[in-house]
């Protein structure tokens, strides 16, 4: 047998990967792992006999998830296991999940992406050599892009990067005086501190813990934290006010007093840091889109006008109209009277994400 490689006109099991994506996002979205769901089909009738989602480091993989939550173990038996991930091949904390499958006796394995990481891929071979149909590509793109932080992390073995800035509609960061609170509206804040409680870390230059002394914490609109906070991370060498708010972050900061972006991303992988939001300031946001090390832009645009210096970024080695970074629009939502723009760094064909026009 060999493993298959879904034609783009069968959609027979679209609709279960559609739900394996559903439920993985059970799963946190920070970490060294992914949101991994599976949902296991009876051979004939095509009907859901069980579900699974991984809920991080130290629980069951999806595919066990599912195995287990099966009414009884006989059913696995010539069934159809649906998994976002190629199922691991690795031992981790739980064992491979490709022999778990392989003993079940699941005689069919459905996966979106094939797993990257050198330690756990080989699951679709080791099914295929143990005689399971293997099929894969199902619903890819869509899987791809659920899994684009973790995947691009592990591929590239560096933190996915998301630079995030809040600007007026020309381009300004900050009035002449430096004063910038609040340049969004309270919805894009609520917004931004959602995607914050989402990311391992959040870093800034040395610069703006200086001049802004921002906490860098996941709030709730009322103040209160999210359950997952983020790590604060600071670039740059000159020493920081022991008062600073970051010191009072429930997570202990982590400093770089360097200015080289893909060193201290080394690092932060090697730290299991697998998702960082860049918050600014300009240098060093410009240090990072200048590296080519951005992996996504999330932007709020504030209807207003300030003139002046004070942009978002600074020098990012462009000297002329045909050396600009071309960006292509995924999202394009209104928040409030705000604008949000998710946009990512343009290789390749158009990806044919949602836009929602205003
Ligand atoms: N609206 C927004 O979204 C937003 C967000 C953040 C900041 N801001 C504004 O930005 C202003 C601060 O601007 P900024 O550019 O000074 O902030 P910054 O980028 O936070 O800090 C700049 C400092 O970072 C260090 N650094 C780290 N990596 C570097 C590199 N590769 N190259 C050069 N220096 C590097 C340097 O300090 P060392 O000398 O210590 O090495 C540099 O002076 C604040 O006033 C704030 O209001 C606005």
């Amino acid at each position: 047998m060999a493993i298959q490689h879904v034609n783009q006109s069968d959609h027979s099991f679209d609709v279960a990967m559609a739900r394996a994506l559903e439920i993985s996002a059970d799963g946190p979205t920070y970490g060294v792992n992914p949101q991994v769901g599976c949902v296991i089909l009876h051979p004939v009738t095509g009907q859901i006999l069980a579900e699974g989602a991984h809920h991080g480091v130290g629980t069951p993989h999806a595919e066990i998830a599912a195995l287990t939550a099966l009414a009884d173990p006989e059913l696995a038996k010539g069934a159809i296991a649906v998994v976002t991930l190629e199922p691991c091949n690795h031992q981790g904390h739980t064992g491979p999940c490709s022999q778990a499958l392989i003993k079940a006796g699941i005689a069919t394995v459905v996966y979106g992406v094939k797993d990257p990481s050198a330690e756990a891929s080989g699951g679709a071979e080791a099914l295929d050599a143990a005689g399971v149909r293997v099929i894969e590509g199902v619903l890819a793109d869509a899987v791809e892009r659920h899994l684009r932080v973790w995947l691009t992390a592990v591929r590239l073995q560096r933190p996915f990067i998301t630079l995030k800035w809040a600007s007026t509609l020309d381009g300004r960061t900050a009035a002449q005086d430096g004063s910038s609170q609040w340049i969004s509206n309270r919805e894009s804040r609520a917004h931004s501190h959602l995607l914050r409680s989402q990311a391992d870390a959040i870093l800034v230059g040395t610069g703006t813990v200086i001049d802004d002394d921002p906490a860098l914490t996941a709030r709730h609109p009322d103040g209160t934290l999210y359950d997952h906070q983020p790590i604060p991370i600071v670039l740059g060498r000159r020493d920081l006010p022991p008062a600073a708010k970051i010191f009072q972050s429930p997570i202990t900061p982590i400093r770089y007093q360097q200015h080289s972006p893909s060193e201290a991303l080394s690092e932060m992988f090697a730290h299991g840091i697998r998702h960082v939001i860049v918050e600014g300031g300009p240098t060093t946001a410009s240090a990072f889109i200048g590296d080519h090390l951005v992996d996504e832009f999330t932007l709020y645009l504030a209807p207003k006008l300030l003139g002046g210096w004070r942009l978002g970024i600074t020098q990012i080695g462009v000297n002329n109209i045909a050396g600009a970074h071309e960006l292509t629009i995924d999202v394009l939502e209104r928040i409030g009277d705000d604008i949000f723009i998710q946009a990512t760094p343009k290789k390749g064909p158009r990806p044919e994400y949602i836009v929602e026009a205003i």
